[in-house]
């Protein structure tokens, strides 16, 4: 290793429908709502991240904002360059300039990808001065974060509940066995939520607000052991178009969760079908491992566990497992042969 590899230029990008995540030198240094404002006439950049997303709801004819990656796929090429190549341009010691050497980056991508956005993620990458791109998926890089050591025989499964997708699949030596992406994840939640109170309550609220009463009183079961308290929550009355409050119960949420949560246990109970015998035996006794934002649903480990009959792991900090994982390939680029050039 040459004296001038310390300062490293190799970066790990989790590119979240929700969330962008990036490492450099071992740290998080981008955490990130992949959200981007623009000026609607120009195409400018206005914010990204938290910036854009306090505008969210609120912008007016002049500013759009923007999701590019909504429902796990990359809606907006354009839109989602430019938004990466602004994070990169915020990464702290990471200087840029004319005579910057090349970019290295592993870049995690959801499994449910299509060629065409493969391509056009790598082709992003390359616009923003990176030579050795390699790509990872999403549950991979979940495996890998959650601390599993992927390369063994033997089967384990994960859960990454995100922002547009939940990905699940079974992983044994280094490789994906079964896998299945569903567009049924915290986008959906909070939608539920919005749908839920707009038919029980006629009371409009926005997607901001929704989020918030997921993250605050969410549960995916209506028996909680610890409780959280009712929240107030205000919006437009459908009715008499007055701004108003309802308090809201954390039961409430559930039931109008519910329905969205079988759909995933569907999908889990349908990947462990498809799973080879000697695979589903490891299974039995390593259990599911969860992460991603999602994943944090009160009582969502508890209800998992309950369908499939097996024991439920939640990572530690869900929301960064992956690009933990991404961080991880990184480190083993030369070793890892499953990342895709
Ligand atoms: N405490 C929480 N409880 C429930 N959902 C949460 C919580 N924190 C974040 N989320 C949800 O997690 C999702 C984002 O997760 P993330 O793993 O970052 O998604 P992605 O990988 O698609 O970017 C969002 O829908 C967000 O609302
Ligand atoms: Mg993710």
């Amino acid at each position: 290793m040459g004296v001038f590899n310390f300062f490293t230029r190799d970066i790990a990008i989790d590119l979240g429908t929700a969330n962008t995540l990036i490492i450099h030198n071992n740290k998080v240094v981008i955490d990130e709502p992949s959200i981007v404002a623009l000026n609607r006439q120009t195409g400018k950049i206005i914010a990204v991240g938290h910036e854009a997303k306090q505008m969210q709801g609120k912008t007016h004819e002049d500013i759009k904002t923007i999701r590019p990656l909504k429902d796990g796929v990359i809606a907006d090429f354009d839109a989602s360059e430019k938004m990466i190549r602004k994070f990169i341009s915020l990464i702290p010691g990471l200087k840029g300039g004319m005579f910057a050497p090349a970019l290295r980056m592993v870049i995690c991508i959801p499994s449910g990808i299509t060629e065409v956005e493969r391509r056009a993620v790598k082709d992003s990458a390359a616009h923003i001065n990176a030579k050795d791109i390699r790509l990872i998926y999403e549950p991979m890089a979940a495996a890998i974060g959650v601390g599993i050591d992927i390369q063994q025989p033997m089967g384990n499964m994960i859960l990454d509940i995100g922002g547009g997708t939940t990905e699940i699949a079974v992983i044994a030596l280094g490789g994906i066995v079964v896998d299945k992406s569903v567009k049924i994840a915290g986008d959906v939640f909070t939608s539920d939520i919005s749908y839920h109170l707009r038919t029980h309550h006629n009371l409009y609220i926005g997607e901001r607000t929704a989020e918030r009463i997921k993250i605050e009183i969410g549960s995916a079961v209506e028996e909680l052991e610890h409780a959280p308290e009712d929240l107030a929550v205000q919006g437009r009355d459908l009715i008499t178009g007055k701004p108003k409050e309802i308090i809201v119960n954390y039961k409430e949420v559930a039931r109008a969760l519910d329905k969205s949560i079988s759909r995933i246990e569907d999908a889990v109970m349908e990947t462990l079908s498809q799973t080879p015998p000697e695979l589903a035996a490891d299974i039995y006794n390593t259990g599911v491992y969860m992460a991603g934002g999602g994943s944090m649903l009160r009582g969502l480990d508890q209800r998992v566990s309950r369908k499939t009959g097996l024991p439920v792991f939640l990572a530690d900090d869900p929301l960064r497992a992956v690009v933990r994982g991404t961080g991880i390939a990184l480190k083993n680029i030369d070793k890892f042969n499953f990342l895709m050039r």
